[in-house]
């Protein structure tokens, strides 16, 4: 696993020098669900797959900016499911951005995660990993390493709300919980990036995330393998929670590698609030 991390340092360092120094604009092409390419998501793909295909214990690389897995080493152990550049059209109006990595071993199922990484581009370069011994944060030095900071754990209850989605297609109980939320002192703090939404609140130390079903899109946006396993996984080894509303996240399975799904985040006291919330629906 320590190659694997390796590697997304290394990618980390170049994607980083990507934001700062790259073009931002549109691509010709277009994703698998028919979003137009910024050329830095396509650049950041090409990185990181460059950057894995020399690690022997990666079997297969599943990106969010291609339509199917393919597989790298025939004989490797992992898959690697990620996100090249959660939130790129962020990195235009000069926001933190992230890439997400989920590392599973024989499919792509939440129960199949072994570890989890997140990158986000902001001030400065941090990366938090988090596997079967616990969740850390490591920052990028001046000397081009990335030091180790602390241990990452989450309060019983946070003063955090970061809703997603629009507004005007929530379901009626799903309004009423975040107004809830608010009534009782919650600060909203959102960016529209969920990489940097979902780092601010692990490290004041608990809140919630959402991004809910909405009526125009029933299963949500954030995809399973790519953005939501990772962070259900980092969540709950931070001493979180994280479902789809009702459900355990990592309790679920993608029928396709591009699958969403409702999703919320948090601290235990606001995942319960949540469950309440969810009971009749
Ligand atoms: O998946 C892309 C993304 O930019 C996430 O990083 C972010 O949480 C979400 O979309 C924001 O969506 P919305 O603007 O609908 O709240």
């Amino acid at each position: 696993m320590q190659e694997i991390y390796n590697a997304i340092q290394t990618a980390a360092i170049k994607i980083d020098y990507a934001i700062k120094h790259e073009d931002k604009g549109y691509s010709d092409n277009q994703n698998s669900t028919g979003d137009i390419q910024l050329k830095l998501d396509i650049h950041c793909d090409e990185i990181i797959e460059s950057i894995f295909s020399s690690i022997t214990t990666v079997k297969e690389l599943a990106s969010e900016e291609k339509a199917e897995p393919f597989t790298l080493h025939e004989e490797g152990r992992y898959l690697i499911g990620y996100d090249p550049l959660d939130g790129s059209s962020l990195a235009d109006v000069n926001l933190s951005v992230g890439s997400i990595f989920g590392i599973y071993e024989n499919d792509y199922s939440g129960a199949n995660l072994k570890a989890a990484v997140y990158v986000v581009y902001g001030p400065r370069v941090e990366i938090v990993t988090a596997d079967h011994e616990g969740v850390k944060l490591f920052r990028l030095e001046p000397d081009n390493t990335f030091a180790f900071i602390q241990e990452i754990r989450l309060k019983e209850r946070g003063k955090l709300n970061a809703p997603g989605g629009t507004q005007k297609n929530w379901p009626s109980h799903h309004k009423a919980l975040i107004e809830s939320l608010f009534a009782e002192g919650y600060r909203l703090r959102y960016s529209g990036g969920m990489v940097p939404d979902l780092h601010q609140i692990l490290l004041k130390g608990g809140g919630i995330f959402s991004y809910p079903g909405t009526t125009d899109v029933p299963a949500g946006k954030l995809r399973k393998v790519f953005e939501v396993f990772p962070f259900a996984f980092i969540y709950e080894q931070a001493g979180g929670e994280a479902i789809d509303g009702k459900q355990r996240l990592l309790d679920l399975k993608p029928e396709h590698i591009h699958d969403t799904t409702p999703c919320f985040f948090g601290s235990k006291e606001e995942i319960q609030k949540v469950r309440n919330s969810y009971a009749n629906y």
